[in-house]
């Protein structure tokens, strides 16, 4: 066996202090004694975690691991009650995956995720970066994990100036030649962890950073250089229109999506085509139904590859004028499966319908 890098030494010994406590983590070191993460807790957070923070994740999973206890619970949960738990997290196709994925570990796998990167690779929506990080964390392999946070330590510790993400490959060779046989998962968090709390995108705390001894863009003065990132090109804009309507009830018309496709199979308010046209579809006349709708402002959502503005149209009507869809409680909102998108258009037309969006 190689001995460890003293980058590596320091990095595990820096864990051991200063870890993060998460509720899908084991003790520090206890994977030497043969501990191993629940890999069905470690898949479900990285999952969630490639859509937004830690703190933000922790609810969310708490909540899954409520409903659903158990790769084989999920895998029997109807897919609405999957989109519905998700809804808010954002990028639901991942939800979906997440729903097929758990599928293949229950009939293909009996239950039992695969413990190799290779075999986790082949399971719906895993990509390069999940199924790294569940075989370092949930089954000790030595894989080479990478997310952003890995990203920005390793360019700076060797002051990698080529742009990502030209440069990943040459990265992950780093990380590789870091990674231990001995306790890959703790540092893959660690170095998560690093770049979370301390080697973090503006004013990283160098003094604090257990690695500054090693650290090429220190000795040069400018850590935040880091990585460096090829020039973004501007996101299209598409437009269209999204339509409230309230019933005496106080109920609002809602539809599902087609379930292929962008935020396929979530609920929205009625909307038009989502156009890159400047032109048609963003008006009252293509709203659900003829009635008195009164435009209320304008929203804006910005997805991976295009940037939304709705024009919100709103109407107050008599009662359920339109059986294209369903009229639902405004005080029943928070228990849909509403995308953010939609969660901001309607709370443009309804002020106080959201506690938070
Ligand atoms: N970000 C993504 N996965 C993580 C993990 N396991 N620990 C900390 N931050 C993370």
């Amino acid at each position: 066996m190689q001995p460890l890098s003293p980058i590596t030494l320091a990095l595990l010994a820096w864990y051991d202090r200063h870890h993060r406590e998460l509720p899908w983590r084991i003790t520090p070191g206890a994977q030497t004694n043969g501990m191993r993460a629940d890999p069905y807790h470690v898949w479900l957070s990285e999952v969630m975690l490639q859509q937004t923070t830690v703190q933000a994740v922790k609810p969310y999973f708490a909540k899954f691991l409520a409903l659903w206890p158990s790769v084989n619970d999920l895998a029997a949960a109807p897919v609405e009650d999957v989109m519905a738990a998700w809804a808010g997290l954002g990028y639901y196709a991942r939800a979906r995956n997440l729903k097929k994925c758990a599928e293949a570990v229950a009939t293909d796998h009996a239950g039992t995720f695969p413990d190799t990167e290779e075999g986790l690779r082949a399971l719906p929506g895993i990509g390069d970066y999940t199924s790294a990080a569940v075989a370092a964390i949930a089954f000790n392999r030595p894989s080479a994990v990478m997310d952003g946070n890995v990203e920005r330590v390793i360019s700076r510790l060797y002051a990698i100036s080529d742009p990502l993400p030209g440069s990943k490959p040459a990265m992950k060779t780093r990380v590789k030649a870091l990674t231990p046989d001995t306790r890959p998962g703790d540092f893959a968090q660690g170095m998560m962890d690093l770049g979370a709390t301390i080697c973090t995108p503006k004013r990283p705390a160098c003094a604090l950073c257990p690695l500054n001894a090693h650290c090429l863009a220190l000795t040069d003065h400018e850590p935040e250089r880091f990585p460096v990132k090829a020039a973004k090109k501007e996101k299209p804009v598409r437009k269209g229109a999204a339509f409230v309507a309230v019933n005496r009830e106080g109920e609002i018309l809602l539809r599902r999506r087609i379930t292929s496709g962008l935020l396929g199979g979530m609920t929205e308010v009625p909307t038009t085509a989502w156009t890159s046209r400047m032109d048609g579809g963003t008006g009252a006349d293509h709203a659900p139904f003829p009635a008195g709708w009164q435009e209320c402002g304008a929203i804006t959502h910005v997805f991976t590859h295009f940037e939304l503005h709705l024009s919100v149209y709103r109407v107050q009507v008599e009662d359920r004028c339109c059986d294209d869809g369903w009229w639902e409680p405004v005080t029943n909102l928070e228990a849909q499966a509403l995308p953010t998108v939609m969660k901001k258009a309607i709370a443009q037309a309804i002020p106080l319908a959201f506690k938070s969006i």
